[in-house]
């Protein structure tokens, strides 16, 4: 797993596009309070740019006004949230105790087998990248997967080698 501790400056300032400023506001006002934004601005970061920079972070911490150790704690706790650039295809697989007894680890090998990237990488081409992460809250279903957000449960080397077909 990446350092989820270290965020990467790009040394480009951040800010939403007009699309997510509108979103921004739009939610901004169904909140109780501005700091619960904290969430939500992430993920319209995230869905901006794939990821979230330290510039981002900086950035949503002023929109909020709020200090941005707090927006920097929310990011760092949550897994879901990309501290550094992914690929194209983003892949996620579950590393917790049912998933783990169930196979994960044969999944995470056939990516680098086929793929070259360990959890942490972007391949050379910009197009995969692969993460383990804490328990995705389908255990009856393990091993899981996620590929940019989606859902792949009961997974094996067979089934994920026919969901990387889709993916090229
Ligand atoms: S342990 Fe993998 S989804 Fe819960």
């Amino acid at each position: 797993m990446s350092d989820r501790s270290q965020l990467i400056e790009t040394g480009t300032p951040f800010q939403f596009d007009a699309e997510r400023d509108a979103e921004f506001e739009r939610l901004v006002k169904r909140y109780p309070t501005r700091e619960s934004m904290i969430l939500p601005a992430l993920w319209l970061t995230q869905e901006q740019e794939g990821w979230i920079s330290a510039e981002a972070i900086g950035y949503i911490a002023d929109r909020i006004g709020t200090f941005a150790s707090k927006v920097f704690e929310v990011a760092t706790f949550y897994t879901m949230y990309n501290l550094h650039p992914v690929g194209e295809y983003h892949i996620c697989v579950c590393r917790t105790l049912s998933c783990y007894l169930l196979g994960k680890q044969q999944i995470v090998d056939y990516l680098y087998q086929e793929l070259g990237i360990k959890p942490g990488d972007v391949s050379k081409d910009g197009k995969f990248s692969l993460e383990e992460v804490e328990c995705l809250g389908h255990c009856g279903t393990a091993p899981v997967v996620q590929v940019n957000g989606e859902f792949h449960e009961d997974m094996d080397v067979e089934k994920m080698k026919a969901l990387l077909a889709t993916l090229k």
